[in-house]
């Protein structure tokens, strides 16, 4: 028996989760659901039209319909029959009124173009997101949160390059120690650009990165004005390997040599530059934290982001990338580079934080501490 919030089910789970499965539940995507949950009760709309285009084992529509109490329809979609149909059993024994969801079986794109006004949709496919995103992104109404699941992370943060450009349409970064934030901020991009062309402007509100997967949520808005304001936020990330400065700057800002230390630049991009957290939103999250049954690790994550948002930049530092670059030795702990830099730390590294301090004056601090080392 599995209990997942508020529903419980039987299962044989294999040691392995794959996409093998024929009805796909992953119990380490627990956190992914929580999160999905908290921010659907931040949504202003007083009922809900929701919509699993992906739905395997319907286990987050079914927490979603009895732990939120805001859905007035949640609408599933899978292609796998075994999976619908275990939902259908799903639904039967938590004795949910069938007049609140739909069930469907067809190719996720196909039926999402045949849909509209969703107020929340979510593309969780195994893999990329690319194949799903124009169809889901047409399917929502004006003001409504698309929710990306991404889980070729290594692609988008540089294992393999040439899939990321032919895929994303951008040059990754895996020579920095924020290379997962460089993959979460292109993956934004892909997705402003699909919303871009159909002049709609998707701002992203929510991000994170956990276990094997990149989270995006989308806030979208309609007109070319709007979209034009969201894209502006495009831009490239300059990276100098040898003295750790960065830089995010639009293509004419385009340079080659590192004005601190003359090091060739590395570039990565296009990507996002703007902010990856609507920081009303947190809040709104945080507050609403003991609404629904989130897991330890779902409110760790959750609490680390909302600390972290409140410095708006682009990369973070690590210990160890510092320690490489500048010869440190064993570097101090963590605690200390908060104090030096008021630094915050970073959901996506357990040793990484961020730092409001121009570059000039990370490299002083840098090598104040060395002096004392
Ligand atoms: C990662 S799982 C989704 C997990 C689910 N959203 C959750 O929260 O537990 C991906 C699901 O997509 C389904 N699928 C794969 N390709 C599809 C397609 N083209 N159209 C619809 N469903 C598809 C698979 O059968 C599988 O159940
Ligand atoms: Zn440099």
């Amino acid at each position: 028996m599995i209990r997942e919030g508020k529903v419980c089910f039987e299962l044989n789970l294999p040691e392995v989760v794959s996409s093998r499965m024929e009805v796909f539940y992953n119990p380490h995507m627990r956190e992914n659901r929580d999160l999905s949950l908290l921010l659907l009760l931040t949504l202003p709309f007083e009922k809900l039209k929701v919509c699993d285009p992906m739905g395997a084992s319907g286990v987050r529509l079914l927490r979603m319909l009895l732990e939120t109490q805001k859905l007035e329809k949640a609408v599933y979609n899978d292609l796998s029959a075994e999976s619908a149909q275990f939902f259908r059993k799903l639904l039967k024994n938590h004795c949910v009124d069938e007049s609140m969801v739909e069930i469907h079986q067809e190719d996720a794109c196909v039926f999402l173009r045949r849909h509209r006004d969703f107020h929340y949709v979510e593309v969780d496919p195994f893999g990329s997101p690319v194949p799903f995103l124009e169809s889901a992104l047409l399917s929502l109404r004006r003001h409504g949160i698309l929710a990306v699941s991404a889980t070729d992370t290594s692609v988008l943060s540089g294992t393999y390059p040439s899939t990321c450009f032919r895929r994303y349409g951008s040059m990754p970064l895996l020579s920095c120690e924020f290379y997962h934030e460089v993959g979460i901020r292109i993956l934004i991009k892909k997705v402003v650009e699909e919303g871009a062309k159909l002049d709609y402007a998707l701002e992203p509100v929510f991000s994170y990165s956990y276990r094997h997967y990149f989270r995006v949520f989308f806030k979208k808005q309609a007109g070319p004005k709007r979209a034009d304001r969201v894209l502006a936020q495009v831009g490239y990330l300059l990276f100098c390997d040898r003295c750790l400065y960065r830089a995010g700057v639009k293509l004419e800002g385009l340079q080659n040599s590192c004005p601190y230390c003359g090091n060739r630049l590395l570039v990565a991009g296009p990507l996002w530059l703007g902010s990856l957290w609507d920081r009303e939103l947190l809040e709104a999250m945080w507050q609403l934290r003991g609404a629904v049954e989130l897991s330890e690790n779902s409110l760790k994550l959750l609490k680390r982001i909302r600390q972290e948002a409140t410095l708006n930049t682009l990369g973070f530092y690590t210990l160890s990338a510092i320690g490489k670059a500048f010869k440190l030795g064993q570097p101090p702990p963590i605690q200390k580079f908060l104090d030096i830099f008021k630094g915050v730390r970073t959901h996506f590294s357990g040793e990484g934080f961020r730092t409001a301090v121009s570059h000039q004056e990370f490299l002083e601090r840098v090598h104040e501490l060395l002096q004392r080392a």
